[in-house]
């Protein structure tokens, strides 16, 4: 018996609806190959911040330091900055666990409609690898002279070789194992330090890895081409802001940032690796039993993926594609009317089929 911890962090909003809904289907996906998931659930979130003034507690990293995988939800509520609740728990975990690559998967899955005009089936299928420890979220820099007319902020961002070397290597080797198409987002135009170095460390790379071809755009150009030419991808690698900014366009082409899904990973597994899905709290659409399911479903796919049962997490991922493109049921966002539990029940109808046709 494969039996793991797994520290749950369903966090805010959103998080508290979908969060249960995979659990339901990872542990009924575990049922049938031999994995048991034992859930810590940690009620970290902005509401524990409104309550103790901190994210989490100060031996927070430490508790979660026990535990195979983190599995999170969503952080973020209007009141508590956003930057509070960003800074005081998922990146000093994201930096404490070196977490260093954050794996975000665009694939249009079938039955759904891209926004995009004309995509067919299987034509986004690539995954975007994006720096997930220094770069543009860095707290070096700082404000002076507040509230005069001379106030000023400056906020440094922080490449290192080290970081930019393990985030590549990675990316190359995905690369190698898929299509072997690698891009890389740049702005070495206009950023004239970080991105040339960004630049020749890729260049270097790319010189050891004959069999993966290479190409690099500015950042600008490569998002209007997520949108003109989706197909052209394999893999593609950035820094930590640029990346972040892509995936929620990778999310938007492939339907609805409710789908899809982000794994931190310590790709050495020195430390647990996080797996949450790319959207927010959503407060908008809180409480009304309408958020979907999907992108964490999907995330917790990815994590069996991680932890070495690829068998369930092809289950996992069957019984979502036969959702999508068999049943109609699905949730607002995607145009559909289901609820949450609706979408649920019929994921775990769906997977016992994948189960008996395996
Ligand atoms: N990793 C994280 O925890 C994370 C990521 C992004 C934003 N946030 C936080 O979440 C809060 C809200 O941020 P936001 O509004 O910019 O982004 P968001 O992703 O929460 O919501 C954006 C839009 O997408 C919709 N949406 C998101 N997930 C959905 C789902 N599963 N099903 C259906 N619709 C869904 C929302 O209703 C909203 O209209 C903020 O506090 C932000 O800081 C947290």
């Amino acid at each position: 018996m494969n039996r793991y911890r797994i520290a749950t962090i369903p966090g805010d909003g959103i998080g508290n609806e979908v969060v249960p809904a995979a659990q339901q289907v990872l542990e009924r996906a575990g049922s049938h190959f031999g994995i048991t998931l034992e859930w810590n659930e940690l009620e970290w979130s902005c509401e524990y911040y409104a309550r103790t003034g901190r994210m989490m507690p100060a031996n927070g990293l430490d508790t979660l330091a026990e535990h195979d995988q983190i599995f999170l939800g969503a952080v973020g509520y209007p009141g508590v900055p956003d930057h509070v609740s960003l800074w005081g728990l998922l990146i000093p975990i994201r930096r404490a666990f070196r977490q260093y690559v954050n794996l975000r998967p665009v694939t249009l899955l079938p039955g759904i409609d891209s926004p995009l005009r004309a995509v067919p089936e299987g034509g986004i299928d690539f995954v975007v690898v994006r720096e997930n420890n220094e770069g543009e979220y860095s707290e070096v820099g700082g404000r002076m002279y507040r509230g005069t007319p001379d106030e000023l902020a400056v906020q440094e961002a922080v490449f290192t070789r080290r970081g930019i070397e393990r985030v590549m290597r990675y990316a190359f080797d995905l690369a190698g194992r898929r299509a072997g198409r690698l891009a890389s987002a740049t702005k070495s135009n206009g950023i004239i330090h970080s991105m040339p170095f960004w630049d020749e460390i890729f260049r270097e790379l790319g010189s050891e890895h004959p069999g993966v071809e290479t190409s690099e755009y500015h950042i600008d150009a490569l998002a209007a081409l997520f949108v003109l030419d989706p197909a052209r991808f394999d893999v593609v690698v950035a820094s930590n802001l640029f990346g972040d900014i892509l995936t929620d366009l990778g999310a938007a082409i492939i339907g609805s940032i409710g789908i899809a899904p982000s794994a931190n990973l310590n790709p050495e597994g020195d430390f647990p690796s996080m797996f949450e899905p790319v959207h927010g709290s959503a407060p908008d659409i809180a409480g009304t039993g309408r958020a979907n399911p999907l992108g964490q479903v999907w995330a917790g796919a990815m994590m069996l993926e991680h932890l070495g049962h690829a068998d369930a997490a092809d289950a996992v991922m069957g019984a979502v594609s036969h959702v999508l493109a068999e049943t109609g049921v699905r949730t607002p966002d995607l145009g559909g009317t289901a609820s949450t539990s609706e979408v649920t029940d019929e994921l775990l109808t769906a997977l016992e089929t994948e189960v008996a046709d395996r």
